[in-house]
C-alpha cells in the first residue's frame, strides 16, 4: 500500500522555522516513522517539503466502534477510517486547527487527521464531550473586516474584537494569515472563547465582536455554542462572523442567525472555477465550495435581515479586470447597495513573487464595480480605504 510521507527540500528550504515551531508533528518531523499527516507541508510558507510515496507492508488491528478492523501502519487515524470505509466527511483543515475530526481515541478526544493509528487502538467515531476549536490573536481591529460597515471603519479606534480560529479548507498560496490557517495548537472551549471576547470588549469599549481565522465556520457545533454563549453573557453584542463563506449551507446560516449572528462578511474568491481554483488551490471540492459561497451571499440577501459585506480579492496575476466586472454583475443581480469591498492581495505565505495592486490599479476595479450598478464598493489599498 502506497501512503506518502514528508521530505524537507534543503535546496528550498529557508530555515524559517514554522514546521519546526509551529506545526505539532505527531511523530518526528521528516523521519521514517512520518505518518504523512500533511500538516508541516501545509505550513511551509516556501514549498520546500514534498509528499513523497512510501510503502506500507504491514497491517495493524484497530477496533472502530468496536469491531476489528486492519489497516496500514504509520497512516494517520483520518486515513485508517478511511481505508476501513468510514471517511470522514467533516475533516477540512487536516492540520489540527478546526477540530472537526475529533473522535474518542481510547476513551480520550482525539484529532483523526494528526494521529497516528496504532495497534489496538479503540476508537469511537462518536464524539463525546463538548466542541473544542484552537483559537488565538483575540485581538482589537482597527478596520474590521468584510462584514465591518464602512462608516465604522473610519473612526481612529478599534471597531471590533476579533478572535482567530485556527484551520482552513482552502489552500490559498497567498494566503495572508498562514500561521493561523495552517497551524494546530492548545484547544479552547466556547464558553471560554466567548467569556474572553467580552472581557476584550470591555478593555477596548467597543460593541462588536468578530470570529475569523483561519475559516471560523469549519466546526459547526464550537461556533453555534460560541455565539449562543456571547448572547447569553451580553445580550446588546453585535457578532461578526467573518467566512469564505464555503460551508454556509441555508439551514447553517439560519443556525447561525438564530444565535445571535448580526453581521457577515463573504469572501467570494471567483466567479470561474479557473479563478477560483488557481486562488484557493482547492481541486476535490471547488465546485461545492463556490456555489455554496455564491448561495449563502444570495440566501442572506432574499431572507435575512442583517449586515452583509462581500469581499472581492484582487491581483492581476490571479484575477483579470474581465471576471471582476463579471462578479459585480452577478452581485448587483442580487443586491446594488450591498457593500463590495475590494481586497488588495499582496505578496505573501507561497505567492511572494506577487506584486502589490497599485491604489490607482484598485481604483479602476472599484470603477469597474459601480459601472454594474453596484452603489456601495469600498477599496482597500496600500494607501488606506477609497470609500463608496
Ligand atoms: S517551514 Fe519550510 S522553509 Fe521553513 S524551516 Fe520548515 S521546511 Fe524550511
Ligand atoms: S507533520 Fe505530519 S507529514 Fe510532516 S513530518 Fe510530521 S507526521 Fe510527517
Ligand atoms: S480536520 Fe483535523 S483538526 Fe481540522
Amino acid at each position: 500500500m502506497i501512503y506518502k510521507i514528508a521530505r524537507r527540500n534543503p535546496n528550498l528550504c529557508r530555515f524559517c522555522g514554522i514546521c519546526r515551531d509551529a506545526v505539532s508533528c505527531p511523530t518526528e518531523l521528516f523521519s521514517e516513522d512520518c505518518i504523512g499527516c500533511k500538516a508541516c507541508y501545509l505550513a511551509c510558507p516556501y514549498g520546500a517539503i514534498e509528499m513523497v510515496p512510501h510503502e506500507r507492508k504491514r497491517l495493524i488491528e484497530i477496533l472502530i466502534d468496536r469491531e476489528i478492523y486492519f489497516v496500514p501502519e504509520k497512516i494517520t487515524v483520518s486515513d485508517a477510517l478511511e481505508f476501513a470505509g468510514f471517511p470522514i466527511s467533516s475533516a477540512p483543515c487536516g492540520v489540527g486547527g478546526c477540530f472537526a475530526c475529533a473522535v474518542m481515541i481510547d476513551s480520550e478526544t482525539k484529532l483523526a487527521c494528526v494521529t497516528e493509528a496504532v495497534e489496538g487502538m479503540q476508537i469511537d467515531t462518536v464524539e463525546k464531550g463538548g466542541p473544542m476549536r484552537v483559537v488565538s490573536g483575540f485581538a482589537p481591529h482597527l478596520v474590521g473586516g468584510v462584514g465591518t460597515p464602512y462608516a465604522l471603519k473610519s473612526r481612529m479606534r478599534p471597531v471590533e474584537v476579533a478572535c482567530f480560529l485556527h484551520g482552513c479548507n482552502y489552500r490559498c498560496p497567498q494566503c495572508q494569515n498562514h500561521v493561523m490557517a495552517f497551524t494546530g495548537g492548545v484547544a479552547m472551549t466556547p464558553e471560554t472563547t466567548a467569556e474572553m471576547l467580552v472581557r476584550m470588549k470591555g478593555m477596548y469599549q467597543v460593541e462588536r465582536v468578530a470570529f475569523s481565522g483561519g475559516e471560523c465556520t469549519l466546526n459547526r457545533k464550537f461556533l453555534i455554542e460560541s455565539i449562543k454563549h456571547l448572547k447569553r453573557i451580553d445580550k446588546g453584542v453585535r457578532i461578526h462572523v467573518d467566512t469564505n463563506g464555503s460551508l454556509l449551507t441555508s439551514d447553517y446560516i439560519d443556525e447561525l442567525v438564530d444565535a445571535g449572528m448580526t453581521d457577515i462578511g463573504i469572501d467570494l474568491k471567483a466567479l470561474s472555477l479557473d479563478t477560483f481554483t488557481r486562488i484557493t488551490a482547492v481541486s476535490k471540492d471547488a465546485e461545492r465550495y463556490l456555489k455554496t459561497a455564491w448561495n449563502a451571499v444570495k440566501y442572506i440577501l432574499d431572507n435575512h435581515d442583517i449586515f452583509v459585506g462581500i469581499g472581492i480579492p484582487y491581483n492581476q496575476a490571479l484575477t483579470s479586470s474581465e471576471e471582476i466586472g463579471a462578479m459585480g454583475k452577478e452581485i448587483a443581480q442580487m443586491s446594488t447597495d450591498v457593500q463590495v469591498s475590494l481586497l488588495d492581495y499582496r505578496p505573501a505565505f507561497k505567492r511572494r513573487d506577487l506584486t502589490i495592486p497599485t491604489a490607482a490599479e484598485m481604483a479602476d476595479m472599484k470603477n469597474i464595480l459601480n459601472a454594474t450598478g453596484l452603489n456601495n464598493v469600498i477599496a482597500q489599498t496600500g494607501e488606506g480605504y477609497i470609500g463608496p
